[in-house]
C-alpha cells in the first residue's frame, strides 16, 4: 500500500461525522451548474427517479408529493434529468413516464441499488483529475467512512508504483474512504482484501472466470480488467484514513495497456451487461463485507479466499521488488501478512511483500 506519514498536529481532534458536511461541495461546480453531483444535495432526483421506477405515467401531482415540492419544482427537475440523458415522456399536464436510463453512475442510480454502508455518500463527477485525489480531500475535510467518489473519465488517473493509470470516458474509476481501526501492519491487508472484494464482485456478472494476480489486480484468461491502489494516511503508527481506488476496465477497444503491465480487457467483452452502476453497487457491498470481516476476524480468512483466487499457483514466477528480482515457484500466500511465499531453486522459501509478478517464461 502507498503510504503518507506525517508529523501529529497537536491541537486537531480526529472527526468522523457520519453525514457528509454540506459546505464542503466537492470540485467540478463550473458557472453555477452543477457538474459534480452528491448525495445529500440532490436527493430530489432520487425522490423523482424512485417515483418514475415502475415504468407508469406519474401525474405531476403525485410527483410533487413524492418530493415534498411544487409541480414546477418538479418540472425542473424532470429537466434537469432529460438533460442528463434520461428518456421521459410526457408533459407537466399529463404526468411523466421513464423510458431510458444512461449507464451513468449518478447518486440517486446508486442509492436505488445500494445496499450496506459503503456509497454513502457518493459524489459523481463526469471528469476529475483522479478520483484517489478527489477522496483523499473528502477525507481531510472529515466525510465518512465509506465516502465513495466516482468518475466517467480520469485525466490524470494514478496506478501502483506511480504509474500512469489511462482512464477513458465510460470506464468505471472510483474510490472509498476508510477509517480502519487496525495498526499500521495489518492495514496492508486492506489493498488485497480490495482484489478480493472485486473478484467477487465481478465474478457472477462475467462468463470467463477470474482470477487475482498478487497483490489485486482482476485478471480475465491473462488479461488486465481491474486494478487496485489503496493510499494509506498515517500519523506515525496511527492510520488516519485509507483510500482505495478501484479502476474497472468497461469498453475494451478505448483501453490502452498499462506500462510493464498485462494487455488490458473490458467489462463488456468478457460478456457482462450490467449497467456500471450495479457493478459499483456490488463492489461496494463486497469490499464492505471484506473489511468488515478483516476488523473483526483478523486476516487469517481474508488471506485463505485470496489464496483461491490467486493466479499462477504452482508456476514459475519472476517478482521485480526494486531491488534485485525474486524468481521461484510460487506456493501461496503467508497467512498472517498475505505475503507471497515463493520457493527457489535452491530450495529456499522466501516471503515477498511487495512488488510486481510475471509468468517465468522458461
Ligand atoms: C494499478 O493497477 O496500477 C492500479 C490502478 C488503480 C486505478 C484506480 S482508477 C480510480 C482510482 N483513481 C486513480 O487515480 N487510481 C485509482
Amino acid at each position: 500500500m502507498d503510504s503518507h506519514t506525517r508529523t501529529p498536529r497537536a491541537s486537531t481532534p480526529r472527526q468522523h461525522p457520519t453525514r457528509a458536511p454540506r459546505a464542503d461541495a466537492p470540485a467540478g461546480f463550473v458557472a453555477g451548474r452543477p457538474r459534480a453531483f452528491t448525495t445529500h444535495l440532490h436527493s430530489h432526483l432520487f425522490l423523482l427517479r424512485q417515483a418514475l421506477a415502475g415504468g407508469q405515467e406519474v401525474s405531476g401531482q403525485e410527483l410533487a408529493r413524492a418530493l415534498g415540492r411544487t409541480r414546477t419544482a418538479v418540472w425542473k427537475a424532470v429537466e434537469l434529468l432529460r438533460e442528463l440523458g434520461y428518456g421521459l415522456e410526457g408533459s407537466p399536464h399529463r404526468g411523466y413516464r421513464l423510458v431510458h436510463v444512461p449507464d451513468v453512475p449518478f447518486p440517486w442510480e446508486l442509492e436505488l441499488c445500494r445496499r450496506g454502508r459503503f456509497g454513502h455518500p457518493l459524489v459523481y463527477l463526469p471528469v476529475v483529475g483522479s478520483t484517489n485525489d478527489e477522496a483523499r480531500r473528502l477525507a481531510e475535510s472529515g466525510w465518512p467512512e465509506g465516502t465513495t467518489v466516482v468518475a466517467d473519465q480520469q485525466r490524470a488517473g494514478r496506478g501502483r508504483r506511480g504509474r500512469a493509470w489511462a482512464s477513458p470516458a465510460g470506464g468505471l474509476w472510483f474510490s472509498v474512504v476508510l477509517r480502519p481501526q487496525l495498526g499500521t501492519p495489518q492495514v496492508g491487508l486492506v489493498a488485497l482484501g480490495a482484489g478480493l472484494a472485486v473478484v467477487r464482485a465481478l465474478a457472477p456478472l462475467c462468463r470467463v472466470p477470474l482470477a487475482l494476480k498478487w497483490p489485486n489486480d482482476v485478471m480475465a484468461a491473462d488479461r488486465k480488467l481491474c486494478g487496485v491502489l489503496a493510499e494509506l494516511e498515517a500519523d506515525h503508527e496511527q492510520v488516519r484514513y485509507v483510500v482505495v481506488g478501484v479502476g474497472i476496465n468497461v469498453q475494451s477497444p478505448e483501453l490502452e495497456a498499462q506500462e510493464g503491465s498485462l494487455p488490458p480487457v473490458g467489462l463488456s467483452e468478457l460478456g457482462c451487461s450490467a449497467r456500471r452502476v450495479e457493478v459499483l453497487a456490488a463492489v461496494l457491498r463486497e469490499l464492505e463485507l471484506v473489511y468488515q470481516r478483516l476488523q473483526q476476524d483478523g486476516p487469517k480468512a481474508l488471506v485463505a479466499e485470496v489464496e483461491q483466487w490467486l493466479a499462477w499457483k504452482g508456476r514459475a514466477i519472476r517478482i521485480e521488488t526494486g531491488a534485485s528480482p525474486v524468481e521461484g515457484l510460487l506456493e501461496g500466500l503467508d497467512d498472517q501478512s498475505g505475503a507471497l511465499r515463493v520457493r527457489t531453486c535452491d530450495g529456499r522459501l522466501l516471503a515477498v511483500a511487495s512488488g510486481d509478478v510475471t509468468l517465468r517464461v522458461t
